[in-house]
Protein backbone atom coordinates (compact mmCIF):
# COMPACT_ATOMS: atom_id res chain seq x y z
CA UNK A 1 0.00 0.00 0.00
CA UNK A 2 2.73 2.47 0.57
CA UNK A 3 4.53 1.27 -2.94
CA UNK A 4 7.47 0.54 -1.90
CA UNK A 5 8.59 3.37 0.08
CA UNK A 6 8.90 3.44 4.02
CA UNK A 7 6.26 5.73 4.88
CA UNK A 8 3.00 7.34 3.12
CA UNK A 9 4.42 10.73 3.16
CA UNK A 10 7.70 9.92 1.33
CA UNK A 11 5.15 8.15 -1.46
CA UNK A 12 2.74 11.00 -0.96
CA UNK A 13 6.01 13.53 -1.92
CA UNK A 14 6.85 11.25 -5.02
CA UNK A 15 3.67 11.34 -6.25
CA UNK A 16 3.86 15.15 -6.53
CA UNK A 17 4.41 15.17 -10.38
CA UNK A 18 1.25 12.96 -11.13
CA UNK A 19 -1.32 14.76 -8.96
CA UNK A 20 0.04 18.52 -9.95
CA UNK A 21 -0.55 16.74 -13.28
CA UNK A 22 -3.90 15.10 -12.43
CA UNK A 23 -5.05 18.68 -10.58
CA UNK A 24 -5.09 20.09 -13.99
CA UNK A 25 -6.02 17.47 -16.17
CA UNK A 26 -8.99 18.33 -18.24
CA UNK A 27 -8.97 22.19 -17.28
CA UNK A 28 -6.20 23.21 -18.86
CA UNK A 29 -3.86 22.46 -22.23
CA UNK A 30 -1.45 25.03 -23.15
CA UNK A 31 -1.45 23.80 -26.69
CA UNK A 32 -4.97 24.19 -27.87
CA UNK A 33 -4.86 27.59 -25.37
CA UNK A 34 -7.88 25.05 -23.52
CA UNK A 35 -8.22 26.89 -19.84
CA UNK A 36 -11.94 25.92 -18.38
CA UNK A 37 -13.10 24.86 -14.73
CA UNK A 38 -16.44 23.58 -14.93
CA UNK A 39 -17.40 24.58 -11.13
CA UNK A 40 -16.08 28.19 -12.31
CA UNK A 41 -18.16 28.67 -15.36
CA UNK A 42 -21.40 28.05 -13.47
CA UNK A 43 -20.25 31.51 -11.26
CA UNK A 44 -18.07 33.42 -13.73
CA UNK A 45 -19.99 36.53 -12.97
CA UNK A 46 -19.68 36.21 -9.64
CA UNK A 47 -16.04 36.03 -9.41
CA UNK A 48 -15.81 38.56 -12.37
CA UNK A 49 -17.34 40.88 -10.56
CA UNK A 50 -16.74 40.58 -7.05
CA UNK A 51 -15.30 43.01 -4.87
CA UNK A 52 -13.83 40.98 -2.83
CA UNK A 53 -12.91 37.28 -2.27
CA UNK A 54 -11.93 35.80 1.57
CA UNK A 55 -10.43 32.51 1.57
CA UNK A 56 -10.60 30.62 5.05
CA UNK A 57 -8.89 27.72 5.99
CA UNK A 58 -6.41 26.04 8.32
CA UNK A 59 -2.79 24.82 8.37
CA UNK A 60 -1.30 24.07 4.72
CA UNK A 61 -4.33 24.89 3.40
CA UNK A 62 -4.37 27.91 4.89
CA UNK A 63 -0.55 28.23 3.61
CA UNK A 64 -1.88 27.28 -0.02
CA UNK A 65 -4.70 30.34 0.39
CA UNK A 66 -1.77 33.04 1.03
CA UNK A 67 -0.21 31.76 -2.35
CA UNK A 68 -3.66 31.79 -3.87
CA UNK A 69 -3.68 35.59 -2.09
CA UNK A 70 -0.59 36.92 -4.20
CA UNK A 71 -2.05 35.05 -7.57
CA UNK A 72 -5.89 36.50 -7.58
CA UNK A 73 -4.01 39.87 -6.73
CA UNK A 74 -1.65 39.57 -9.31
CA UNK A 75 -3.65 38.40 -12.47
CA UNK A 76 -6.70 39.30 -11.33
CA UNK A 77 -6.70 42.15 -9.29
CA UNK A 78 -9.13 41.24 -6.76
CA UNK A 79 -8.45 42.13 -3.29
CA UNK A 80 -8.35 38.64 -1.19
CA UNK A 81 -7.98 38.22 2.45
CA UNK A 82 -6.79 35.32 3.92
CA UNK A 83 -8.38 34.43 7.05
CA UNK A 84 -7.68 31.16 9.67
CA UNK A 85 -11.49 29.79 9.80
CA UNK A 86 -11.03 29.42 13.99
CA UNK A 87 -10.63 33.39 13.92
CA UNK A 88 -12.99 34.45 11.23
CA UNK A 89 -16.03 32.16 12.47
CA UNK A 90 -15.34 34.10 15.86
CA UNK A 91 -14.87 37.89 15.11
CA UNK A 92 -18.25 38.86 13.69
CA UNK A 93 -16.58 39.37 10.15
CA UNK A 94 -18.22 41.92 7.52
CA UNK A 95 -19.53 39.81 4.93
CA UNK A 96 -21.70 40.50 1.85
CA UNK A 97 -23.11 39.20 -0.48
CA UNK A 98 -20.92 40.64 -3.08
CA UNK A 99 -18.29 38.82 -1.59
CA UNK A 100 -17.24 35.18 -2.60
CA UNK A 101 -15.64 33.11 0.09
CA UNK A 102 -13.35 30.32 -1.30
CA UNK A 103 -12.54 27.42 1.41
CA UNK A 104 -9.78 25.32 1.23
CA UNK A 105 -9.48 21.82 2.95
CA UNK A 106 -7.97 18.18 2.08
CA UNK A 107 -10.14 16.91 4.36
CA UNK A 108 -13.38 18.74 3.38
CA UNK A 109 -14.16 17.54 7.16
CA UNK A 110 -12.16 20.53 9.01
CA UNK A 111 -14.59 21.68 11.74
CA UNK A 112 -13.70 25.16 11.73
CA UNK A 113 -13.61 25.99 8.14
CA UNK A 114 -16.97 24.14 8.17
CA UNK A 115 -18.06 26.71 10.36
CA UNK A 116 -16.97 29.21 8.65
CA UNK A 117 -18.51 28.73 5.22
CA UNK A 118 -21.98 28.10 7.03
CA UNK A 119 -21.54 31.55 8.58
CA UNK A 120 -20.65 32.86 5.53
CA UNK A 121 -23.52 31.76 3.45
CA UNK A 122 -25.79 32.82 6.24
CA UNK A 123 -25.17 36.40 5.33
CA UNK A 124 -25.28 36.21 1.62
CA UNK A 125 -21.77 35.38 0.40
CA UNK A 126 -21.35 32.82 -2.53
CA UNK A 127 -19.13 30.02 -1.18
CA UNK A 128 -16.94 27.66 -3.31
CA UNK A 129 -14.87 25.24 -2.01
CA UNK A 130 -11.59 23.48 -2.96
CA UNK A 131 -11.09 20.06 -1.25
CA UNK A 132 -9.50 16.97 -1.90
CA UNK A 133 -12.11 14.31 -0.72
CA UNK A 134 -15.07 13.89 -2.70
CA UNK A 135 -18.25 14.39 -1.34
CA UNK A 136 -16.47 15.44 2.15
CA UNK A 137 -19.04 18.01 4.42
CA UNK A 138 -17.09 21.05 3.43
CA UNK A 139 -17.50 19.60 -0.41
CA UNK A 140 -21.27 19.47 0.03
CA UNK A 141 -21.49 22.48 1.98
CA UNK A 142 -20.08 24.90 -0.64
CA UNK A 143 -22.30 26.12 -3.88
CA UNK A 144 -19.45 25.32 -6.23
CA UNK A 145 -15.55 24.19 -5.98
CA UNK A 146 -13.22 22.58 -7.90
CA UNK A 147 -11.69 19.35 -6.79
CA UNK A 148 -7.94 18.88 -6.37
CA UNK A 149 -7.70 15.36 -7.31
CA UNK A 150 -4.46 14.32 -5.61
CA UNK A 151 -5.77 11.18 -4.49
CA UNK A 152 -6.05 10.15 -1.49
CA UNK A 153 -3.82 11.68 1.40
CA UNK A 154 -2.84 9.44 4.37
CA UNK A 155 0.50 10.90 5.95
CA UNK A 156 -0.92 13.38 8.48
CA UNK A 157 1.05 16.08 7.12
CA UNK A 158 0.32 17.15 4.38
CA UNK A 159 2.58 17.52 1.01
CA UNK A 160 0.80 16.69 -2.38
CA UNK A 161 -2.22 18.43 -1.27
CA UNK A 162 -0.75 21.60 -0.68
CA UNK A 163 1.05 21.74 -4.22
CA UNK A 164 -2.70 20.65 -5.64
CA UNK A 165 -4.21 23.00 -4.47
CA UNK A 166 -1.78 26.06 -5.41
CA UNK A 167 -2.04 24.44 -8.90
CA UNK A 168 -5.96 24.51 -8.80
CA UNK A 169 -5.44 28.20 -7.25
CA UNK A 170 -3.46 29.02 -10.03
CA UNK A 171 -5.54 28.19 -12.58
CA UNK A 172 -8.53 29.91 -11.08
CA UNK A 173 -6.75 33.12 -10.80
CA UNK A 174 -5.59 32.77 -14.58
CA UNK A 175 -9.36 31.92 -15.49
CA UNK A 176 -10.35 35.37 -13.71
CA UNK A 177 -7.41 37.53 -14.48
CA UNK A 178 -7.86 36.33 -18.40
CA UNK A 179 -12.47 36.80 -17.90
CA UNK A 180 -11.68 40.34 -16.33
CA UNK A 181 -9.26 41.40 -19.30
CA UNK A 182 -6.00 42.18 -15.91
CA UNK A 183 -4.17 39.23 -17.21
CA UNK A 184 -2.79 39.75 -20.85
CA UNK A 185 -3.12 37.14 -23.34
CA UNK A 186 0.25 36.67 -23.95
CA UNK A 187 1.62 36.57 -19.87
CA UNK A 188 -1.40 34.09 -19.64
CA UNK A 189 0.05 31.93 -22.66
CA UNK A 190 2.47 31.88 -21.01
CA UNK A 191 1.87 30.55 -17.64
CA UNK A 192 0.67 28.01 -19.16
CA UNK A 193 2.89 26.79 -20.99
CA UNK A 194 5.21 27.67 -17.78
CA UNK A 195 2.34 25.62 -15.50
CA UNK A 196 2.61 22.80 -18.14
CA UNK A 197 6.67 22.01 -17.32
CA UNK A 198 5.84 22.19 -13.77
CA UNK A 199 5.24 18.16 -13.09
CA UNK A 200 8.62 18.01 -14.93
CA UNK A 201 10.51 20.01 -12.86
CA UNK A 202 8.80 18.47 -9.57
CA UNK A 203 10.49 15.71 -10.45
CA UNK A 204 13.56 17.25 -11.02
CA UNK A 205 13.40 18.62 -7.34
CA UNK A 206 12.99 14.74 -6.36
CA UNK A 207 15.84 13.66 -7.53
CA UNK A 208 17.65 16.21 -4.57
CA UNK A 209 16.22 13.56 -2.32
CA UNK A 210 20.03 12.05 -1.52
CA UNK A 211 21.57 15.33 -0.77
CA UNK A 212 18.99 16.70 1.31
CA UNK A 213 19.57 13.31 3.44
CA UNK A 214 22.65 14.62 3.83
CA UNK A 215 21.95 17.87 4.74
CA UNK A 216 18.99 16.47 7.35
CA UNK A 217 22.03 14.09 8.74
CA UNK A 218 23.68 17.92 9.66
CA UNK A 219 20.83 19.23 11.27
CA UNK A 220 18.60 16.36 12.62
CA UNK A 221 20.05 17.67 16.68
CA UNK A 222 19.13 20.88 15.81
CA UNK A 223 16.26 22.46 18.35
CA UNK A 224 15.35 25.42 16.48
CA UNK A 225 15.40 26.23 12.71
CA UNK A 226 14.00 29.33 10.87
CA UNK A 227 12.25 29.52 7.51
CA UNK A 228 12.52 32.57 5.23
CA UNK A 229 11.06 33.77 2.37
CA UNK A 230 9.92 37.00 0.47
CA UNK A 231 6.74 37.50 -2.06
CA UNK A 232 5.85 33.73 -3.41
CA UNK A 233 8.48 32.03 -1.10
CA UNK A 234 6.86 33.84 1.85
CA UNK A 235 4.05 31.38 2.33
CA UNK A 236 6.42 28.14 1.90
CA UNK A 237 8.61 29.45 4.20
CA UNK A 238 5.38 28.98 6.70
CA UNK A 239 4.83 25.45 5.26
CA UNK A 240 8.33 24.66 5.44
CA UNK A 241 8.63 25.36 9.14
CA UNK A 242 5.61 23.87 10.19
CA UNK A 243 6.25 20.48 8.33
CA UNK A 244 9.65 20.71 10.69
CA UNK A 245 7.66 21.32 13.97
CA UNK A 246 4.79 18.86 12.99
CA UNK A 247 6.78 15.63 12.24
CA UNK A 248 9.95 16.42 13.55
CA UNK A 249 9.37 18.08 16.94
CA UNK A 250 11.72 20.63 16.53
CA UNK A 251 10.64 24.33 16.99
CA UNK A 252 10.63 26.36 13.96
CA UNK A 253 9.41 29.34 12.75
CA UNK A 254 8.80 31.02 9.51
CA UNK A 255 8.88 34.29 8.40
CA UNK A 256 8.71 37.21 5.87
CA UNK A 257 12.60 37.27 5.35
CA UNK A 258 11.89 41.09 5.77
CA UNK A 259 10.53 40.66 8.99
CA UNK A 260 13.08 38.82 10.51
CA UNK A 261 14.95 42.44 11.90
CA UNK A 262 11.66 43.13 13.65
CA UNK A 263 12.73 40.27 16.49
CA UNK A 264 13.74 36.97 14.79
CA UNK A 265 17.11 38.18 14.08
CA UNK A 266 17.69 38.32 18.29
CA UNK A 267 17.84 34.30 18.07
CA UNK A 268 20.25 33.90 15.53
CA UNK A 269 23.53 32.41 16.49
CA UNK A 270 26.35 29.82 15.54
CA UNK A 271 23.53 27.13 16.28
CA UNK A 272 20.43 28.41 14.58
CA UNK A 273 19.79 26.49 11.09
CA UNK A 274 18.17 29.67 8.98
CA UNK A 275 16.48 27.69 5.56
CA UNK A 276 16.16 30.47 3.08
CA UNK A 277 14.23 30.26 -0.11
CA UNK A 278 16.11 32.88 -2.63
CA UNK A 279 15.14 32.02 -5.69
CA UNK A 280 15.47 34.24 -8.84
CA UNK A 281 11.98 36.22 -8.83
CA UNK A 282 11.37 39.53 -8.02
CA UNK A 283 12.26 39.79 -4.06
CA UNK A 284 15.81 38.07 -5.22
CA UNK A 285 17.99 41.18 -4.29
CA UNK A 286 15.84 41.95 -1.18
CA UNK A 287 16.66 38.20 -0.11
CA UNK A 288 20.44 38.58 -0.78
CA UNK A 289 20.69 41.28 1.86
CA UNK A 290 18.82 39.07 4.17
CA UNK A 291 20.98 36.36 3.91
CA UNK A 292 23.83 38.73 4.76
CA UNK A 293 22.46 39.50 7.84
CA UNK A 294 22.13 35.75 9.08
CA UNK A 295 25.44 35.70 7.75
CA UNK A 296 26.78 38.93 9.50
CA UNK A 297 25.21 36.76 13.31
CA UNK A 298 27.04 33.44 12.04
CA UNK A 299 23.68 32.03 11.80
CA UNK A 300 23.91 28.65 9.35
CA UNK A 301 22.22 29.12 6.01
CA UNK A 302 20.56 26.30 4.05
CA UNK A 303 19.97 27.88 0.87
CA UNK A 304 16.69 26.99 -2.38
CA UNK A 305 17.97 28.62 -5.41
CA UNK A 306 17.85 28.67 -8.58
CA UNK A 307 19.90 26.52 -10.31
CA UNK A 308 22.79 28.09 -11.72
CA UNK A 309 22.77 31.07 -9.05
CA UNK A 310 26.26 31.81 -7.91
CA UNK A 311 25.42 34.78 -5.65
CA UNK A 312 23.92 32.77 -3.16
CA UNK A 313 26.10 29.91 -2.94
CA UNK A 314 28.74 31.97 -1.98
CA UNK A 315 27.13 32.84 1.23
CA UNK A 316 25.24 29.20 2.19
CA UNK A 317 26.62 26.64 3.63
CA UNK A 318 24.57 24.23 1.99
CA UNK A 319 22.66 25.16 -1.25
CA UNK A 320 19.34 23.31 -2.90
CA UNK A 321 19.36 23.98 -6.09
CA UNK A 322 16.01 23.61 -7.97
CA UNK A 323 15.02 24.26 -11.41
CA UNK A 324 13.85 28.02 -12.82
CA UNK A 325 10.42 28.49 -13.28
CA UNK A 326 7.71 31.79 -13.04
CA UNK A 327 7.65 33.36 -9.59
CA UNK A 328 3.99 32.67 -10.03
CA UNK A 329 4.61 29.01 -9.94
CA UNK A 330 7.65 29.00 -7.61
CA UNK A 331 5.67 27.57 -4.60
CA UNK A 332 5.16 24.38 -6.67
CA UNK A 333 8.84 23.50 -6.76
CA UNK A 334 10.20 25.46 -3.60
CA UNK A 335 8.24 23.39 -1.15
CA UNK A 336 9.36 20.09 -2.66
CA UNK A 337 12.77 20.26 -0.58
CA UNK A 338 11.18 21.55 2.35
CA UNK A 339 9.18 18.91 2.46
CA UNK A 340 11.88 16.70 2.21
CA UNK A 341 14.37 18.07 4.68
CA UNK A 342 11.41 17.76 7.16
CA UNK A 343 10.76 13.99 6.63
CA UNK A 344 14.52 12.87 6.22
CA UNK A 345 15.33 15.06 9.82
CA UNK A 346 12.21 13.26 11.43
CA UNK A 347 13.31 9.80 10.55
CA UNK A 348 16.59 10.40 11.56
CA UNK A 349 14.92 11.07 14.73
CA UNK A 350 12.91 8.30 15.31
CA UNK A 351 10.04 10.04 14.71
CA UNK A 352 6.66 8.13 13.20
CA UNK A 353 6.28 10.54 10.68
CA UNK A 354 3.04 9.29 9.38
CA UNK A 355 0.92 9.66 12.54
CA UNK A 356 2.44 12.47 14.77
CA UNK A 357 1.82 12.36 18.06
CA UNK A 358 -1.12 14.99 19.29
CA UNK A 359 -2.53 15.55 15.22
CA UNK A 360 -4.92 13.74 13.46
CA UNK A 361 -5.32 13.81 10.00
CA UNK A 362 -8.83 16.05 9.68
CA UNK A 363 -9.42 18.09 12.76
CA UNK A 364 -13.38 17.59 13.04
CA UNK A 365 -13.48 19.30 16.54
CA UNK A 366 -12.52 23.46 17.35
O1 LIG B 1 -8.09 18.95 5.77
P1 LIG B 1 -7.66 20.38 5.87
O2 LIG B 1 -6.92 20.86 4.69
O3 LIG B 1 -8.84 21.30 6.17
O4 LIG B 1 -6.72 20.44 7.11
C1 LIG B 1 -6.21 21.65 7.60
C2 LIG B 1 -5.08 21.41 8.58
O5 LIG B 1 -5.54 20.69 9.69
C3 LIG B 1 -3.90 20.66 7.94
O6 LIG B 1 -3.43 21.30 6.81
C4 LIG B 1 -2.77 20.49 8.95
O7 LIG B 1 -2.18 21.73 9.24
C5 LIG B 1 -1.73 19.51 8.37
N1 LIG B 1 -1.39 18.51 9.36
C6 LIG B 1 -0.49 20.18 7.88
O8 LIG B 1 0.45 19.28 7.42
Amino acid sequence: EKGGYEHFMLKEIFEQPRSILDSMRGRMIAESDHLMMSGIREYENKFVNAKRIIIVACGTSWHAGLVAEYLIEDFARIPVEVEYASEFRYRNPIITEDDIVVAISQSGETADTLAAIELAKSKGATIFGICNVVGSSIARATDAGAYTHAGPEIGVASTKAFTAQVTVLALIAMIIGSKRGTLEETKLRQLMVELETIPAKVEKCLLLDDQIKEISAKYKDATNFIYLGRGYNYPVALEGALKLKEISYIHAEGYPAAEMKHGPIALIDEQMPVVVIATKDSSYEKVVSNVQEVRARKGKVIAVVTEGDTTIPSMADYVIEIPETSEHLMPLLSVIPLQLLSYHIAVMRGCNVDQPRNLAKSVTVE
